[in-house]
């Protein structure tokens, strides 16, 4: 009988409900008994470690959020902290530690892989932003309630044949913006990957007037600016009045997609098998339509995704 445990770090993201699911009717299916570390890496500080069963995860592939609720835990990032947790680890004799969440809660599993626990990570971010898989748990979500949004903005801004700039989460990535903007159609993207040229931005509004546009949506990543800083600067120069609206949170709630329900699932059986295997370390990946998995270490290493071929397009479909 090994024991294992599944923990959820950092933003929590829709889809982390499924992974947890698979973690634990997966790791119980061969044999495991199956433990759930509460508020991701501060649960392993205070040993707040339960028991799950088949039952515990009954009912919660469909929803957002993290039943085991998370945190981002600066404690786990001192070497007193890293103790403690990885003594409590110890103490109730669990070998394998599944952690879902973003690029710093791969760092927390890779300390614990160091200690010699056989920690695996699991993608589970709203940003897309981890290097070496396609898609991170969450993303296609977030992208669909972004771009539900702005599609119910653009009903109004072209009824009053407005421009809207709206602000879409990505402290350091710009992949939600780029993807929600592609879908629904923006004028414009400023993202923390490229750089912006206002008065581009504001030239293409005015050329989309004149040939009649009834209104025009410009997407902020939050990384780049605040959007209403951006609006003032729009309105000096276009001396148009616009409107702002800051989507936030709201994109890491909701139901995850049938596709964030896929990979989660997917992604959390793989993990499964590689604490199995003894494989710590790793983290779990998707790319070109296959699962398989890298060295945490080497994809923290490595930069972030970015889709140039999408971004090219979205300038060349905005004009
Ligand atoms: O990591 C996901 C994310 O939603 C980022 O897009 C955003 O910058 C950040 O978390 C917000 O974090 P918090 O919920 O702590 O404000």
């Amino acid at each position: 009988m090994t024991r294992i445990a599944v923990l959820t770090s950092g933003g929590d993201a829709p889809g982390m409900n499924a992974a947890v699911r698979a973690v634990v009717r997966k790791g119980i299916y061969l044999g495991c008994e199956v433990y759930a570390v509460k508020e991701g890496f501060r649960g392993l500080l205070t040993d707040d470690i339960v028991p799950m069963n088949l039952g515990s995860v009954a009912d919660i592939i469909q929803r957002g959020g993290t039943i085991l609720r998370t945190a981002r835990c600066e404690e786990f990032k001192t070497p007193e902290g890293q103790a403690r947790g990885i003594g409590n680890l110890r103490r109730r004799g669990i070998d394998g530690v599944i952690v879902i969440g973003g690029e710093g809660s791969m760092r927390g599993a890779l300390v614990l892989a160091k200690a010699g626990i056989a920690a695996v990570g699991v993608p589970g971010t709203i940003d897309n932003d981890i290097p070496c898989t396609d898609y991170t748990i969450g993303f296609d979500t977030a992208v669909a309630t972004a771009c539900a949004a702005i599609d119910k903005i653009r009903d109004t801004a072209t009824s009053h044949q407005r421009t809207f700039i709206i602000e879409l989460m990505g402290r350091h990535s710009g992949a939600i913006a780029l993807a929600a903007g592609l879908a629904a159609g923006a004028e414009s993207i400023l993202l923390p990957e490229r750089p912006y040229d206002l008065d581009d931005i504001c030239r293409r509004l005015e050329k989309g007037r004149q040939r009649g546009k009834l209104h025009s949506i410009i997407l902020v990543a939050e990384g780049v600016a605040s959007a209403y800083e951006i609006a003032e600067e729009i309105k000096q120069r276009t001396k148009q009045d616009n409107r702002v609206i800051v989507l936030g949170h709201l994109q890491r709630g909701g139901s995850p997609t049938a596709f964030d329900r896929i990979l989660a699932s997917r992604m959390a059986s793989e993990a499964v098998d590689l604490v199995l295997a003894g494989a710590g370390g790793k983290l779990v990946v998707y790319s070109q339509g296959k699962f398989s998995s890298v060295d945490i270490e080497y994809a923290l290493s490595q930069p972030a995704n970015f889709d140039d071929s999408a971004y090219r397009l979205t300038k060349i479909l905005s004009i």
